[in-house]
């Protein structure tokens, strides 16, 4: 049985649409379905599709890594159909300077534009910031991918610069833009 969350106002891992938990073994079947689409997986650079047993390996890593406190990764659920919708992590750690770096991607691009991956990332953001009692947190965007860098930057990302034609998609070069939150300008704006 995967894990069931009690619904607790508050908590940083269930939002208004979504909630987060950890990747089970038993998502696999969910990751298999959607996560080799290519619209979905051109704008993460990974474009060789992963077998069954790649993606074991990686729900395997990230139980480790969830252990050892060097990277948390959480599977993202529908609230209101409990159904598995990607998934999102926090990453790249400096506990000097309390920093760290996420990700996201809701992989069934029918599930794109439905407001899930704003509410998740919000929620990454608590647990970053509240929980982690992080500083600084980082994002990171291809040029091309629109609708992301428009998702950060509602949140409340600042663009901070640019790897400029640092990525190859199809015959061009693009910029991946950096984007930063700091915990200052996270509590006045979700306090
Ligand atoms: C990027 C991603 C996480 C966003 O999650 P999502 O659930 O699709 O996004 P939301 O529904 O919360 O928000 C989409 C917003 O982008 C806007 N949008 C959609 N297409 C857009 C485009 N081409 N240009 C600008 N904005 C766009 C929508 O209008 C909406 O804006 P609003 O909230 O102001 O109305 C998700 O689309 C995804 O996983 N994409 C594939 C993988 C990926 O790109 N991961 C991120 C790598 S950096």
């Amino acid at each position: 049985m995967i894990m069931v969350q009690i619904e607790f106002k508050g908590s940083p891992f269930i939002g208004e649409k979504t909630a987060l938990r950890p990747v089970e073994l038993a998502d696999l079947d969910e990751i298999m379905k959607w996560f080799n689409t290519y619209e979905t997986r051109r704008f993460l650079l990974a474009f060789l599709p992963y077998s069954r047993a790649q993606e074991e390996e990686w729900i395997k890593t990230t139980i480790t890594a969830a252990n050892e406190r060097t990277e948390f990764t959480f599977a993202i659920t529908s609230k209101s159909r409990d159904d598995f919708l990607g998934t999102c992590s926090i990453r790249q750690f400096n506990w000097f300077n309390r920093s760290g770096v996420v990700g996201i991607a809701i992989h069934n691009p029918a599930n794109h534009d439905k407001g899930f991956g704003s509410d998740a990332l919000l929620c990454l953001l608590k647990f970053g910031f509240r929980i982690l009692n992080l500083h600084r947190i980082e994002i990171s965007v291809f040029e091309f991918n629109e609708r992301a860098k428009h998702v950060y930057e509602k949140i409340g990302f600042t663009e901070i610069g640019r790897k400029r034609k640092a990525i190859f998609f199809e015959g061009t070069y693009y910029d991946e833009i950096v984007l930063d939150f700091l915990s200052d300008e996270f509590f006045s704006r979700y306090p």
